[in-house]
């Protein structure tokens, strides 16, 4: 079983990196293998709404994506964090996303009839993990829902979310206890999904 963490902030030591690599931390423990991605090391383009994806999945970009995509479909379960950045996800998070949408399948007559190529193969597990610095949650505005909406699309079940107010300087989440605490059990909690699902799957096997 293999889990990808997906940071979208720059800041490598920053709030986000760091509980996203906790998060990863507590499935490593569990037995579980990660890799974490700063999508600020990935030179990722916009997608240009060209839909040349629709035939093969394949999006046409020639770019650094074309290194995720094989993880993407390799994984599990990913864990997605983003810094609130304007009450919404960083501009890397949302390059990131939108370059997903070669995973999405439309019926040739039928927009409203779609599914994602992960919900064909038979879905997939997300961790959702939003920081802001303010002290409201009005402040975060659309930081997790703007990850959780295209996850879900994209034939993923978000299993928890984590809202993180109140970090600013880089480092700071490394002495927030509860945030460290939370982060821990999402982690532990995916960990048990993923490991119910392989029970689940064995059991089915034998019941052929
Ligand atoms: C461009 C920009 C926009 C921001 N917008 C918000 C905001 O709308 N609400 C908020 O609470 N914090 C906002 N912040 C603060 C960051 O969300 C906060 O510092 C966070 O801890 C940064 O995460 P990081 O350490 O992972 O980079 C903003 C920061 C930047 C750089």
């Amino acid at each position: 079983m293999r889990v990808l963490g997906i940071v979208g902030s720059k800041r490598k030591k920053g709030n986000t990196s760091t509980l996203v690599k906790k998060t990863l931390k507590a499935l490593e423990t569990e037995g579980i293998e990660t890799e974490l991605i700063n999508l600020g090391d990935y030179d990722i383009k916009s997608c240009n709404g060209c839909e040349g994806c629709k035939d093969t999945f394949k999006c046409v970009i020639k770019d650094d994506m074309n290194k995720l995509y094989p993880l993407i479909l390799e994984s599990d379960a990913i864990v997605l964090g983003s810094p609130t950045y304007f009450y919404n996800i960083s501009s890397d998070m949302k390059v990131f996303l939108d370059r997903g949408y070669s995973f999405e399948v439309f019926s040739d007559d039928d927009r409203s009839v779609w599914m994602s190529i992960n919900e064909a193969m038979g879905g997939k597990y997300a961790v959702v993990l939003a920081v802001c610095e303010q002290n409201a949650e009005k402040e975060m505005g659309f930081t997790a829902e703007a990850m959780t909406r295209p996850l879900e699309a994209l034939g993923y079940r978000v299993i928890d979310t984590i809202k993180i107010l109140r970090l600013f300087k880089m480092g700071e989440a490394l002495k927030n206890d509860k945030a460290l605490d939370q982060a821990k059990r999402a982690g532990k909690k995916l960990a048990k999904t993923l490991k119910l699902r392989k029970e689940i799957e064995r059991k089915l096997k034998t019941l052929k």
